[in-house]
C-alpha cells in the first residue's frame, strides 16, 4: 500500500512513517518543515526505497496537486498541523491557516485526485485529530469522551481542529469522499518536540532547572504512547469503517502532578542527583488560560470493533521515553535553540 502522510517530519507523523516503512508500505512524507519538524525523526527510513520526501505546504494547493499526481497514493493520512496549544493562544492565525485552510486544501486535492483516478474503492482520507475537540470533563471516572460526545472546543488550537473535523465529514457527505477520522488523547514518547510537557520536564530536570506545573497540577490527561498510537492509526486506515470516527486513548489517566512525579522518580533511578530528588525542582506556575480540567477517552469502539488496545502502561512508556532522551541528546539539544522553545508561551490572554 502507498501512503501519503502529511506532517511526517513531526512527532506523531514520524512514528507513523517509521512504522509503515518497517511493515513494508510505501510512504510519501509531505511536510513543510516548520519549527516543529525534524527530518532526523525519519532518518532511520530515509534511505529506504519505500520512502520519499516532499517538502510542501498544505496551504499551497498547487503543490499538493503536484504531489498527488507524482506519487499516486492509495490512501492519505493527514497529520500536518500546528499542534501546540500555548502557541495557539499567542498566535491563532497560523492555526486557522494550516489546520482549517490547509485541511480544506488537502480535501480538495484528494478529491480531485480520487475522481481523476476513477474513484478507486480502497481510497481513504484518514484525518488525525484530537480529543480536545470535545472540551473538558469533570473529575468523574464515569464520564468519558465517546465518538458521540458533542463538540465543545475551548482553545484556538482545539477549535481549529474541530473545524477541520467538520470539513472532513462534510466532504464525505457532500462529495462521497471516503474518509475515516480518529481523535486521540495526549501522546508522548521518543522524538517529542522539547516544548511539550514531558520533554520539558525531563530536560529541565537534567539541567537543574525548575519543573513548571501549570496551576495546581490537577488537570487530568489520558496518556498514549506514540508508537502505540502509530499502530492504531495504521489499523484504522486499513480496517476502519468508512465515514466512521474512532477515539484512541492510552487507558492511562493521570494528573499532571502525578505524571511529573513519576518522571522524577524514574530520573532519580536512572540518573541520580548528588543529593535530593528531581521532584525538589517542581514549581507551580500561573495556569494556562482556559486550561481544560480533564480529558478521558472511552476506548470501547476501537477495542470492540477493531480489537485494538494500547500495549504499555504510562509508567512503562515513561521509562522508555526517559531512557530515549538520556540516549539522544544529539537530537534534542539543537532543537532547544529554536524560536520560543524553553520560554513560557500562551499567557497573553
Ligand atoms: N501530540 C499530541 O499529543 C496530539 C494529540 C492529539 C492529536 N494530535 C494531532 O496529531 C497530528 C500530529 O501532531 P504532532 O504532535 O505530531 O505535531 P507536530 O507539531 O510534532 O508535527 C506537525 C508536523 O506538521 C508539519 N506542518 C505544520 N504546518 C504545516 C503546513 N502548513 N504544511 C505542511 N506541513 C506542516 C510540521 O512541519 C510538523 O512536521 C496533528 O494533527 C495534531 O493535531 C496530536
Amino acid at each position: 500500500m502507498k501512503l501519503l502522510i502529511t506532517g511526517g517530519a513531526g512527532f506523531i507523523g514520524s512514528a507513523v512513517v517509521r512504522l509503515a516503512v518497517s511493515r513494508g508500505h510505501e510512504v510519501v512524507n509531505v511536510d513543510a518543515l516548520t519549527y516543529a519538524a525534524c527530518l532526523e525523526n525519519v532518518a532511520t527510513v530515509a534511505d529506504s526505497p519505500l520512502y520519499a520526501f516532499e517538502q510542501a505546504d498544505i496551504r499551497d494547493r498547487a503543490a499538493l496537486d503536484r504531489v498527488f499526481a507524482a506519487h499516486k497514493p492509495d490512501v492519505v493520512m493527514h497529520l500536518a498541523a500546528e499542534s501546540h496549544v500555548d502557541r495557539s493562544i499567542d498566535g491563532p492565525g497560523d492555526f486557522i491557516e494550516t489546520n482549517i485552510t490547509g485541511t480544506y486544501n488537502m480535501l480538495e486535492a484528494a478529491r480531485s485526485y480520487w475522481v481523476a483516478q476513477g474513484k478507486p474503492a480502497n481510497f481513504r482520507f484518514h484525518h488525525i485529530s484530537t480529543d480536545e475537540v470535545f472540551g473538558s470533563l469533570p473529575n468523574d471516572p464515569s464520564v468519558m469522551f465517546t465518538e458521540d460526545t458533542a463538540y465543545d472546543p475551548r482553545s484556538p488550537y482545539s477549535a481549529s481542529k474541530a473545524s477541520s473535523d467538520h470539513l472532513v465529514r462534510a466532504w464525505a457527505e457532500t462529495y462521497g469522499l471516503p474518509v475515516v477520522l480518529t481523535n486521540c488523547s495526549n501522546n508522548y514518547g521518543p522524538y517529542h518536540f522539547p516544548e511539550k510537557l514531558i520533554p520539558v520536564v525531563i530536560l529541565n530536570a537534567l539541567a537543574g532547572k525548575d519543573l513548571p506545573i501549570y496551576g495546581k497540577g490537577d488537570n487530568i490527561r489520558d496518556w498514549l504512547y506514540v508508537e502505540d498510537h502509530a499502530d492504531a492509526l495504521l489499523l484504522v486506515v486499513q480496517k476502519g469503517e468508512l465515514n466512521r470516527s474512532y477515539n484512541i486513548g492510552g487507558e492511562n489517566e493521570r494528573t499532571n502532578l502525578e505524571l511529573v512525579k513519576t518522571l522524577c522518580a524514574i530520573l532519580d533511578q536512572k540518573r541520580p542527583k548528588d543529593s535530593g530528588s528531581y521532584s525538589d525542582q517542581i514549581t507551580f506556575v500561573t495556569d494556562r488560560p482556559g486550561h481544560d480540567a480533564r480529558y478521558a477517552i472511552d476506548p470501547s469502539r476501537i477495542r470492540d470493533e477493531l480489537g485494538w488496545r494500547p500495549s504499555v502502561t504510562v509508567e512503562e512508556g515513561l521509562e522508555k521515553t526517559v531512557q530515549w532522551y538520556l540516549d539522544n541528546e544529539a537530537w534534542w539539544r539543537p532543537l532547544q535553540a529554536r524560536a520560543g522553545v524553553g520560554q513560557r508561551l500562551g499567557v497573553k490572554a
